[in-house]
């Protein structure tokens, strides 16, 4: 196959094993929707890297503001604010039975930013995204191509974030209100991080962030736009824990990310 002795490093360190059947893993630990529907047979592998490649797609995203509820204009905010806005926050039925709010992690200037759908269960108890085994793999995901969660430059902390901060009851997937009235603190932590690209993982992200009800097999593998920023989206992990048979997609689409950044903004 296409893999160097370095890349196969680093997809075991995704678990990803290219040549051999993966063994059927646990469940995943939230609910999540991504795409039940398996994308067509083989994937198009992105070959050698082609910064050229940028077919814009999709809308130029332009975030409408909150649908509904008490949240303000959180536009605004500095990051203690936007912090205190949302652990303060009632614009959703999702504060009501939360543990607590879960707001992000990581560096608050990180060149990658990972959004993700909900907190689940251990997120909820511990307040930080992606505790659970669902984190487990994207920590995998982000170590293999050298980044973390983990104290560190602009260039390798990546900074987390979820579409909505509070737990949905049973881990059921945000009804589209609730993504809308939580959408306003998403948008700002994305203005405030400015990352150089944005890495949406599974259908909920993509819902809020490009405004996308198609299947998240149909919209990887290009380079989406959001508010400038290069996008990709890809299979959220609990997916992926699922469907491990998935997982060499979702490697080509941190390849296709890690392109993005090395191209830098279009000129
Ligand atoms: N799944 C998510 O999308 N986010 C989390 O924080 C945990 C699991
Ligand atoms: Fe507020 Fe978002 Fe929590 Fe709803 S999910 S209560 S909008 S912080």
């Amino acid at each position: 196959m296409r893999w160097t002795e370095r890349q196969r490093a680093m997809l075991r360190a995704m678990g990803l094993r290219v040549w051999a059947p993966v063994d059927a893993e646990a469940g995943p630990d939230v609910a999540t929707t991504d795409v039940a529907e398996l994308p067509a047979p083989a994937p198009a592998p992105s070959p050698a890297p082609s910064p050229a490649r940028a077919p814009v797609q999709l809308p130029a995203a332009v975030p409408a503001a909150p649908a509904s509820g008490p949240l303000r204009d959180a536009s605004q905010l500095g990051w203690p604010e936007l912090r205190e806005a949302v652990v303060g926050c009632t614009a959703c039925v999702l504060c009501e039975r939360r543990t607590q709010t879960v707001f992000g992690v990581g560096h608050q200037r990180a060149h990658w930013m990972v959004v993700g759908e909900a907190p689940g269960e251990q997120e909820d108890r511990e307040g930080e995204p992606f505790v659970g085994k669902s984190g487990q793999l994207l920590d995998n995901m982000l170590r293999a191509i050298g980044l973390s969660r983990e104290a560190g430059p602009p260039e390798t902390q990546v900074y987390i974030a979820n579409a909505v901060k509070c737990r949905p009851p049973g881990n059921r997937n945000p009804t589209p209100q609730e993504l809308a009235a939580c959408e306003g603190f998403l948008v700002r932590q994305i203005e405030l991080v400015q990352p150089k690209v944005i890495l949406a993982m599974g259908a909920v992200a993509v819902q809020s962030l490009l405004r996308s009800t198609e299947p998240v097999g149909r919209l990887r593998s290009k380079v989406h736009r959001y508010q400038g920023v290069p996008l990709i989206v890809t299979y959220h992990p609990a997916y992926l824990l699922r469907s491990p048979q998935e997982k060499a997609r979702a490697w080509d689409d941190l390849c296709l990310a890690v392109e993005c950044v090395q191209a830098g903004p279009p000129p």
